[in-house]
């Protein structure tokens, strides 16, 4: 067989419990393999975990276990959830895998040897939480990580760089005579834009990560996350190792499939590796947009995660799938509520889908015993539509599918499963059965109903795998019935189905609502008496999850200096809609600090006021250099996001220090 067909999702950082966000990506590589396998593509589809890194080595050392002992638990449950969501991935990676390490240490000596690695020394902002270095200029506003807007830390450290910056024209010629190499369109342009405005090379190593790929030639260094992590695509393959052999058969990638904030790796970074490395680029990458809820990217960090096993557990993992593949314009973001869902269930599979099924079922079994036979009594006028419709229906979901635009092929099986309900009441063959001499034509009727359904379970089984095989049962299908290849209508001559339990049965969605408030109010009190238990708390004390960093000694406390200091003059940056400028008294001097305040404050309010800042933090300049800022002032975050700031009583005395 020829046709191969690799497909890859990123590899999931198993720093916590994955949420419904995680699913999406996984599912929908799931639908494309499932569909290209069934079109008879050799396909492999490679998922797995991202283990190594500084925020991992935190999380263990918050828990008390080694960075391994760490990831192993939670790679189990991420397996476990692919399992539960019916996951058909061929192989799974993971970046503590020997085969992996190997291939990533030939990796970065072949690139140290030919001089596309060198050793310098770093300088600039690291963003933890996303684990990228910045430089000065690539800092948002408020001089923080451009990606997800938290604070950095200074970084100074000998380290190997790699030459991206020499890939830069090489890029953007690519990107030209490869128009769908970076997809959706509108992410190409990003791409280009960013890569205009100037490529630095990357840092590639750290001295201070211990828990990382050891520099095969210099151990004391450790690989950057994203060398070690992008290289899993070739890793899994057998690239640099022995422990595979299919690098030949399916290297390059058919479709790196991401999230539009890891897009820049893998439309930059990875492909200069692979340059470098003389190794052929990937067909596509696809930047998918992000599933929304309460209108910020979900995640764990803003404390509303939908878990997807209590949604599998209480829908069933189809109906899951369906609401992810069908509900968000892929490629854009999308919002997921339980009513989206809920409304999503009742009215596709629900009605549409279930009742045709059960319809058509019902009326085979009571007209005809259960068999139906195709009579030749067509109607042109009545059946041309619905039989055309069939027939194309392969065809148009293969063209959209191929063009990664999966809800749209959804949209295209739900169309004809619409047309076969409209058809029924078209036809009345309730109506049809009190005639006798009607009898012919009434059997040709069901016989369209069931060719209908053949082809939309045919061509469901990618998304909906739980599903088809219970529609087939109670149509009596077999698996060559079932087949892709040479779908049409008119191919099986006959019928005999089973009535069985309703495919989707209906929510009442106020009542369903509800009981989910109820559980979460219960969720929530729960969690309360647990706080309370556990620290006997003040009255009113509300619990919410919030995102803890490790634990420090007080010697790392004793770094902050901390002091009051009094505003003398303070005013909007001109060219800035986040930032305020202080002029601040610190009993010692003045000092200027830009802060990204000025959405809840204007200036005059807190001219003469007394706050807290951070007197020993290194300046840094912002704005493009323009402003330097000496220091930072101390605010609250709450979970909305709304910043307030801390203000002192007016008779301390500036410079007091804060201990
Ligand atoms: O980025 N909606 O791992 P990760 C849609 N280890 N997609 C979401 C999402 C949401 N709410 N939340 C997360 C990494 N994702 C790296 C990848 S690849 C060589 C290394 C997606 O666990 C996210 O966009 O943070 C990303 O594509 C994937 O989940 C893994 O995210
Ligand atoms: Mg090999």
């Amino acid at each position: 067989m020829d046709k191969k067909f690799y497909i890859t999702t990123p590899i999931y950082y198993p720093s916590d419990k994955l949420h419904i966000g995680h699913s999406y990506t996984t599912v929908a590589c799931d639908a494309l393999a499932r569909f290209k396998r069934m079109q008879g593509y050799d396909v492999m589809f490679l998922t797995g975990t991202d283990e190594h890194g500084q925020k991992i080595q935190d999380k263990a050392a918050a828990k008390g276990v080694t960075p391994k002992q760490y990831v192993d638990e939670i790679v189990a449950t991420v397996k476990d959830l692919w399992k539960l969501m019916d996951v058909s991935y061929d192989r799974f990676v993971r970046t503590t895998d020997d085969y992996h390490i190997e291939t990533c240490q030939k990796i970065f000596t072949k690139l140290y040897e030919q001089g596309d690695i060198y050793k310098g020394e770093y300088s600039g902002h690291y963003c933890k939480p996303c684990e990228s270095f910045w430089t000065d200029s690539q800092l948002d506003e408020n001089g923080c990580c451009p990606d997800c807007h938290r604070p950095v830390y200074e970084a100074h450290e000998e380290a190997y760089f790699f030459k991206t910056g020499k890939y830069a024209d090489r890029l953007l010629q690519y990107y030209e005579d490869h128009p769908d190499f970076i997809q959706p369109a509108s992410r190409r342009n990003e791409m280009i834009a960013f890569i205009k405005q100037g490529l630095q090379d990357t840092c590639v190593s750290r001295t201070t990560v211990p828990w990382g790929i050891p520099v095969p030639f210099d151990p004391k260094h450790t690989m950057y996350v994203w060398v070690d992590a992008l290289s899993n695509y070739i890793s899994a393959l057998g690239y640099g190792n022995d422990t595979y052999h299919d690098y030949d058969r399916y290297w390059p990638a058919n479709i790196h499939m991401v999230g539009k904030e890891i897009l820049r790796f893998h439309t930059i970074l990875w492909p200069a590796m692979l340059m470098a490395l003389d190794l052929p680029l990937p067909g596509k990458v696809f930047g998918h947009g992000w599933l929304l809820m309460n209108g910020g990217k979900m995640s764990k960090s803003v404390g509303n995660v939908v878990n997807p096993e209590v949604l599998c557990q209480r829908y069933g993992v189809d109906a899951i799938r369906y609401f992810l593949l069908r509900e968000v314009p892929f490629g854009n973001d999308g919002m997921f509520t339980n009513e989206a869902l809920i409304n999503r269930i009742n009215s596709d599979l629900a009605n549409d889908l279930g009742n045709l099924l059960s319809r058509s079922v019902a009326m085979c079994e009571k007209y005809f015993g259960g068999t139906v036979t195709d009579q030749g009594e067509g109607d042109a006028a009545l059946d041309a539509e619905l039989e055309e419709m069939i027939r194309d229906l392969a065809d148009c979901v293969t063209k959209d599918m191929d063009e990664l635009l999966i809800p749209q092929a959804l949209t295209e099986i739900f169309k004809v499963v619409q047309r076969a309900n409209k058809y029924i009441d078209e036809n009345a063959p309730w109506a049809l059965a009190k005639d006798e001499s009607r009898k012919a034509r009434l059997e040709s009727v069901l016989y369209h109903l069931c060719e209908a359904l053949r082809a939309a379970a045919a061509l469901l089984t990618p998304y909906l795998p739980n599903t088809t095989p219970k529609m087939a049962e109670q149509l009596g299908l077999s698996a060559e019935d079932m087949q892709y290849e040479g779908l049409t209508y008119g191919t099986k001559h006959s019928y005999t189905v089973h009535k069985g339990e309703a495919l989707f049965p209906r929510i009442d969605v106020a009542k369903e609502i509800a009981e989910l408030t109820r559980q979460d109010e219960e969720r929530r009190t729960a969690a309360q008496a647990a706080n309370a238990a556990q620290q006997a708390p003040a009255e009113e004390t509300k619990g919410e999850a919030l995102e803890h960093l490790p634990e420090i000694t007080i010697d790392d406390f004793a770094k902050c200096e901390m002091r009051v200091a009094k505003v003398l003059e303070c005013e909007n940056v001109p060219e800035s809609k986040k930032l305020l400028k202080f002029k601040l008294f610190d009993g010692e001097r003045e000092r200027t600090i830009l802060s990204g305040i000025a959405k809840w404050y204007k200036p005059e309010d807190l001219v003469g006021k007394n706050l807290v800042i951070v007197a020993n933090l290194a300046p840094r300049p912002m704005m493009k250099g323009k402003y330097v800022s000496e220091g930072m002032v101390i605010s609250a975050e709450d979970s909305e996001g709304k910043v307030t700031v801390l203000q002192l009583d007016a008779a301390i005395k500036p410079g007091s220090q804060l201990c």
